[in-house]
């Protein structure tokens, strides 16, 4: 099983990343290859311009806009589990997050009445840290998303209430239920 992790937190070492982490090691543990995108280490990422260049190309991503999100696509097409990773920012994922979901739009084949997405078939799960709310509402839009890219939803793992990285990784629930996570990501 290979799941790859798109890591939306503008900080690497920040609480997302802790919780993420935790649940891909256990993932690993489970027999998984795992392979993590820090989103913010990127230095060429923009958002989709709905040029809908995508179009034209029914069978492969065929995104226009020449940028790292490029070669992210491929591996994303490699994987079977995409797991999205993000704070919440104001009742929403992270401005980074969006941006590469939004270019995900080029795996969504609209056609003449015959739409298929290139993504059918993979498992997308969502991994979300918070102060205190909006992580029901980003889980719902991925949820959403899933349906339309006919992947399987394996729901969503969030942190509330989180001050530090090391609140995570010292609270035995939260731990437990990240390990708990992450083994169904690779089974
Ligand atoms: C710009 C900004 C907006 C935020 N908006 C929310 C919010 O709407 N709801 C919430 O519960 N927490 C909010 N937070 C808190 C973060 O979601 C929380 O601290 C998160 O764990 C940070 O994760 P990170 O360290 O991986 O970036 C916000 C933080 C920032 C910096």
């Amino acid at each position: 099983m290979k799941i790859i992790a798109l890591q939306g937190s503008p900080r690497p070492k920040g609480n997302t990343q802790a919780l993420l982490e935790i649940a891909l090691e256990a993932a690993a543990g489970a027999g998984a290859q795992v392979e993590v995108v820090q989103l913010s280490e990127l230095t060429d990422l923009t958002g989709c311009r709905e040029c809908f260049g995508c179009q034209s190309n029914p069978d492969e991503p065929g995104c226009l806009v020449e940028d790292d999100m490029q070669p992210l696509l491929a591996r994303i097409l490699a994987a079977n589990v995409l797991v999205l990773a993000t704070p919440v920012f104001c009742w929403s994922a992270s401005w980074l997050l969006k941006m590469a979901v939004d270019r995900l739009y080029c795996m969504f084949k609209f056609g003449d009445g015959d739409y298929r997405s290139l993504l059918e078939g993979r498992r997308l799960a969502v991994v979300i840290t918070e102060g205190n709310s909006g992580s029901d509402l980003i889980t719902e839009s991925f949820r959403r998303m899933a349906e339309l890219a006919r992947c399987q939803w394996l729901g969503s793992l969030v942190a509330t209430g989180v001050g530090a990285p090391d609140d995570i990784r010292g609270n035995a629930e939260t731990v437990e239920r990240a390990r708990t996570f992450g083994r169904r990501l690779a089974g």
